[in-house]
């Protein structure tokens, strides 16, 4: 199978299966002497990983990251840093219960990937989704803390921002509170409400959508380029790439349909810096593909998780219909894990084009502008 790389210069590479040995990555193009340990890596596995609340899957996975090549204890130093060459990342599986899965070998659950890799590969590992389970999106959040040492001085954070129809209340949104409940959600008063109401999709054997916010700042101006790499496109597009994942946006997105284009101007003064300050972020931090030094703001829909336990009509791979239940271990809500896989993957993506404005550009021109009327004054 083909296109599991991603990015240009930081580049990505995932491998591994659900229920194989291990999963992993290669990350290829990282700069040299970054001070990276497996630890590093691990902070942002261990938000990701399976069993830790009763809100996402029992599947018991320690995650536990080791780090094959692409490091060396610098002489001066004495810590270990990036060598410049392909940086590979394992993780082992440790909790592949086969069993759980082998009652739907033949059938297609509706929602998952199982149909469409039988038809194309004319064959597929059905052990807990193979290939297409999100247990790659593991590699992904490993190649991430990567990626975040190669950004001078940006934060990327995400959040859950609602749970089937139910929105949190932005005016009580808390980037502390996000690490305080199991939900990744930013606001303290619904944190309770989501925990009556999942409890209520878990113990029916149901699940539901939800939508996750990531907001990346201390972007510099200046990063993506047109007009195929424009930044947005390839935000979204590597975040559409994340499993269940259905609809991606950035800053108001779908809802800039309806503003006027007064409301929607994120008009422009000179802050005390003497930089452009930007009285609002209806852009959600790019224009032209490239990006303003605004926060960068990127939300997505997932879709509810497609192991559920009332069945559901389907068809086998011999061509029979017949109907589906999908026992066995899942998460009622997909999008609470896909929070730290969301940061990951636009470290990713603006790691990538750090290293490709660098590779272009270098530094940036100063802004402002000396205004050519200066010169011609000065030299009469
Ligand atoms: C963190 C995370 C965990 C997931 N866990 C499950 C799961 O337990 N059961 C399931 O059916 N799908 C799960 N999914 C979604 C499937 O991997 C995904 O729906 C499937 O690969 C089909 O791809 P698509 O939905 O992107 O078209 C999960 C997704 C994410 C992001």
């Amino acid at each position: 199978m083909s296109h599991n790389t991603f990015g240009h210069l930081f580049r990505v590479t995932t491998f591994g299966e659900s229920h194989g040995l291990a999963i992993g990555c290669v990350v290829d193009g990282c700069p040299p002497g970054i001070p990276l340990e497996a630890a590093d890596v691990q902070i942002y596995l261990d938000k990701r990983k399976p069993g830790q609340s009763r809100f996402t899957t029992q599947r018991r996975e320690a995650d536990e990251v080791r780090i094959l090549s692409g490091v060396f204890a610098d002489d001066n130093t004495r810590r270990q840093v990036t060598t410049g060459t392909p940086i590979a990342l394992l993780i082992e599986n440790t909790d592949q219960k086969s069993k759980d899965y082998s009652h739907i070998r033949d059938k297609y659950r509706p929602g998952h990937a199982d149909f469409t890799y039988d038809v194309k590969y004319g064959l597929r590992d059905y052990r807990g989704g193979g290939r297409a389970s999100a247990r790659e999106t593991a590699c992904r959040v490993a190649a991430g803390a990567i990626a975040r040492k190669v950004l001078p001085d940006v934060t990327i954070r995400a959040a859950l921002v609602q749970i089937g129809p139910h929105k949190i209340e932005r005016e009580r949104w808390d980037w502390e509170e996000v690490n305080r409940n199991p939900f990744f959600c930013p606001d303290p008063g619904k944190v309770a409400f989501f925990e009556d109401y999942l409890d209520g999709i878990r113990k029916a054997g149901s699940s539901v959508g939800a939508v996750v916010e990531v907001v990346a700042e201390g972007v510099p101006a200046g990063l993506g380029a047109p007009v195929y790499g424009k930044l947005d496109a390839e935000l979204t597009g590597a975040l559409m790439s994340v499993n269940a994942v259905k609809g991606v946006e950035i800053g108001d997105g779908f809802a800039t349909a309806e503003l006027t284009g007064e409301v929607n101007a994120d008009e422009i003064r000179l802050g005390n810096d003497g930089k452009p300050l930007f009285l609002s972020n209806h852009a959600g931090g790019t224009l032209g593909g490239i990006s303003t030094g605004q926060p960068i703001v990127a939300r997505f829909a997932v879709k509810p998780t497609s192991s559920i336990l009332t069945p559901r009509l389907t068809v086998d791979r011999y061509g029979r219909e017949t109907d589906i239940v999908t026992k066995g271990r899942h998460d009622p809500c997909v999008g609470i894990r896909a929070v730290p896989v969301a940061e990951a993957v636009v470290a990713c993506v603006l790691a990538d084009h750090f290293l490709r404005h660098r590779g272009q550009v270098g530094k940036s021109a100063d802004w402002p502008f000396v205004d050519p009327q200066y010169y011609r004054d000065r030299d009469g």
